[in-house]
């Protein structure tokens, strides 16, 4: 398989102390879809804008398509297309304009650019919008505006950082839409940061986690679930105590348990069917239990795997969900005694 980005021993310190990527090192090959995912101050937009030929690092050696960017930022930066995070695409000029002008600064040969341009518009669903005024388009309008300004003139590599953010999930299902077509179309490689996990799962087909600048885990969605070995039942009891830990290690099935937080993470490959035993443990122990909550492995879970701390996306974490779910069990609990 042919490398498009391959990075090794990157690090960036801001101001000579903020340790913002920590000596990272990863390959992504030619055509695939990379996922860069960890939660906000991870490192993510900071690796980007080093491996776009923005940001100098501290340390470190990266080359994308073959060239390494740090001797040759010009020919990188004519090989690669960026989507921000924060949108880019100039308000006072309409559709059309945005793309011309794009095609102008990246050297589109002046012949193609009116077929290229149409054939965008076309595609990102904004042909009929293409001579209104960037303003007056709908916030997933602008990104797929911006998507196309990004890939204007047919780069290797595009990166995307956290090109969703904001978009409503119809939004977020039709721009990754249109990404997918293109990638088809032009086995362009595609390096992504998103902090929603759902998102990473769907569309990547290898990923990175990142967090607190150190790479902690990398693989295929599936292999890093797999890696987590079964279901998770997750168990609160009213206080924690290490006679729990022991009942619960003790039944049959069960392939490890770890105190996480303030909840007993306890592993097994059908973790439904050991529901009932694993309750039993618990009252055995003499522990009254709050909640039990049944999870399929997740990214969720495998970032927690890997960090020992929970995912936080836009503040709510899997398990704030799962307690929902918990308090629901609860009061099943209840109303049996
Ligand atoms: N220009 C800067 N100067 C100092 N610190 C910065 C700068 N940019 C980012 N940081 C810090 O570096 C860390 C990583 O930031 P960033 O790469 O933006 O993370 P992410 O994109 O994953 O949210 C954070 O702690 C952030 O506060
Ligand atoms: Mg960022």
């Amino acid at each position: 398989m042919v490398e498009s980005i391959h990075v090794e021993g990157l690090s960036k310190t801001y101001n000579g102390t903020v340790k913002a990527v920590d000596n990272i090192s990863f390959a992504v090959n030619q055509g695939e879809a990379f996922g860069f995912l960890g939660p906000n101050g991870a490192g993510k937009t900071t690796t980007v804008s080093v491996l776009t030929a923005q940001l100098a690092p501290t340390a470190g050696r990266a080359t994308v398509d073959g060239i390494d960017v740090f001797q040759n930022p010009m020919e990188i930066k004519r090989r690669i297309g960026l989507v921000f995070q924060e949108s880019t695409a100039d308000s006072d000029l309409t559709g059309r304009e945005n793309l011309e002008l794009a095609a102008a600064l990246f050297g589109v040969p002046r012949a193609e650019v009116r077929a290229r341009v149409d054939s965008l518009l076309e595609r990102m669903q904004i042909g009929d919008a293409a001579d209104r005024l960037a303003r007056t388009y709908s916030g997933g309008m602008r990104r797929r505006l911006e998507l196309a300004v990004g890939i204007i003139h047919s780069p290797r590599v595009l990166f995307l950082d956290e090109p969703t953010l904001g978009l409503d999930p119809q939004g977020r299902a039709g721009f990754w839409r249109y990404v997918q077509e293109l990638r088809k179309d032009h086995g362009m490689t595609v390096f992504v940061t998103t902090h929603y996990l759902d998102e990473a799962d769907q569309i990547c087909e290898r990923l990175a986690i990142i967090d607190h600048g150190h790479l902690v885990a990398t693989g295929s969605p599936s292999e890093l679930k797999d890696r987590l070995g079964g279901d998770i039942v997750t168990i609160r009891t009213a206080r924690v105590d290490p006679a729990v830990e022991a009942a619960l290690k003790a039944v049959p099935g069960v392939a490890s348990v770890s105190l996480q937080e303030d909840a007993y993470r306890v592993k097994a490959p059908r973790g439904e069917q050991l529901i009932p035993a694993l309750v039993q443990a618990c009252t055995q122990a003499g522990v009254a239990l709050t909640s039990v909550s049944l999870k399929r492995p997740s990214l969720d879970e495998v970032f927690l795997e890997f960090t020992g701390r929970e995912y936080r996306e836009d503040g709510v974490t899997a398990t704030d969900r799962a307690v929902r779910i918990g308090q629901v069990s609860q009061a099943f609990g209840r109303s049996r005694r």
